[in-house]
């Protein structure tokens, strides 16, 4: 009897969540089950749920119908909110003192300008080479930040010390110590940053293991810091980072393919039901809403969809495939504008639209740390 409890309690898991190819006679009676969700039966909740998730789950059947080169899915938010069309971009070329400035660079720093190097290859994926960490879940925490900056240090320091070498580091140290004085990204914490400010505080803290300082800020608390460097010994440093320079589709290919992995900003507000294939979603002539930081781990070319760069998210591993996204490489890449750069990697407020190339501003904002190595 056990036995078959455990059993038919591993099916259900099994079978919890719909492939985009399983969505033709899906229903949200399913769906409650699927995604274990606590409605009443016929409560004013439930129907409404209902109505939002048939009209979400109809949009995606349409759209995974019409040729486009990636899938949408039914996801765990599929009932929360109709798809929302983006501000039109047109709204805010109206305003009265409209000026679009390039995307900052301090002159402090050192900026990885394109060599015109020619023999790069076709395809890159760090993961190959035993260098990437497998992907984790930020939870509720605006701390994209601060996995993206974890994940390209963790990357350096084995590429320069042999695969060997991989860490896991703490992702919470950054989250509950990085200062963000200038309101970089947000408000610091769970609140938002850079990955550039934890780049940064490594150069003079270092940055201890996920074992010795663990996240728990997944329910969305910063909690003081309670970094001892006594107890909970760093295990890697870096000597500062350097920018890509911004808006250069060669620049950031000859870097993620000569360096490593390189920490970008991008637009993901579409990404909400992607579930696989080359993501080209985001629409220059709307509003680019750069809001998240992740890590470019190489580019390629899917035989069906195209050329692709190839990202690393912090959504766990449910996200995409396996965690990944692949967004769209462009031949030739387009610009649009983001107005909306608070939400994104402007300091202090600063409002100035700033101009983002690249398939969701993909080529805007991109770094990643100089002299990482394991302290040993
Ligand atoms: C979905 O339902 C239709 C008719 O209601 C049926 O013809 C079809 O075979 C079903 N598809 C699947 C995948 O079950
Ligand atoms: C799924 O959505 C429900 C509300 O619809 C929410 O309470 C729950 O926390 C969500 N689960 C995850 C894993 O996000
Ligand atoms: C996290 O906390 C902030 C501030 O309390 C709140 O505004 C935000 O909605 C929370 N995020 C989530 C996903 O719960």
């Amino acid at each position: 009897m056990i036995k078959f409890v455990i059993l038919v309690t591993l099916i259900s898991l099994i079978n919890c969540k719909p492939k985009w190819t399983q969505l033709q006679n899906y229903t949200f009676e399913q769906y409650v089950r699927d995604f274990q969700k606590e409605y009443k039966a016929d409560s004013e909740e439930y129907m409404t749920r209902k109505k939002i998730f048939e009209q979400n789950l109809a949009d995606i059947i349409s759209f995974n119908k019409e040729d486009h080169s990636y899938k949408k899915g039914v996801k765990n938010s599929t009932d929360e909110s109709y798809f929302e069309k983006k501000e039109s971009f047109s709204i805010f070329k109206n305003q009265v003192d409209f000026q679009i400035m390039d995307p900052p660079i301090k002159n402090s720093n050192q900026v990885y300008k394109a060599k015109g190097l020619t023999n790069l290859p076709d395809s890159v994926d760090w993961r190959e080479k035993g260098v990437v960490s497998p992907v984790k879940d930020q939870g509720d925490c605006l701390s994209c930040w601060a996995f993206t900056a974890a994940s390209v240090l963790e990357s350096h320091a084995a590429i320069n010390s042999g695969a060997g070498n991989l860490k896991i580091l703490s992702v919470q140290q950054l989250v509950s110590c990085v200062p963000n004085p200038d309101q970089c990204g947000g408000q610091g914490g769970c609140f938002g940053a850079v990955a550039d400010l934890a780049f940064e505080y490594t150069t003079k803290f270092g940055i201890t293991s996920e074992y010795k300082y663990g996240y728990k800020s997944y329910f969305n608390d910063t909690y003081d810091c309670k970094f001892d460097p006594q107890k909970q010994s760093p295990e890697v440093i870096n000597k500062g980072f350097a920018k890509i320079n911004p808006n250069d589709q060669q620049a950031l290919l000859e870097a993620v393919a000569t360096i490593g992995p390189i920490a970008i900003s991008i637009d993901s507000t579409g990404w909400d039901s992607y579930e696989e294939g080359v993501f080209d979603g985001c629409d220059y002539s709307e509003n680019i809403n750069i809001d998240h930081a992740v890590v470019l781990v190489g580019y390629g070319t899917d035989p069906k969809y195209g050329d692709y760069w190839l990202v690393r998210n912090s959504y766990g591993t449910e996200f995409g495939e396996d965690g990944y996204i692949r967004i769209k490489r462009e031949s030739v890449p387009q610009c649009g504008v983001d107005s909306t750069p608070t939400n994104g990697f402007a300091c202090g407020g600063d409002e100035t639209p700033i101009k983002v190339c690249g398939m969701c501003g993909i080529l805007s904002d991109s770094s990643y740390p100089l002299n990482t190595k394991i302290i040993v």
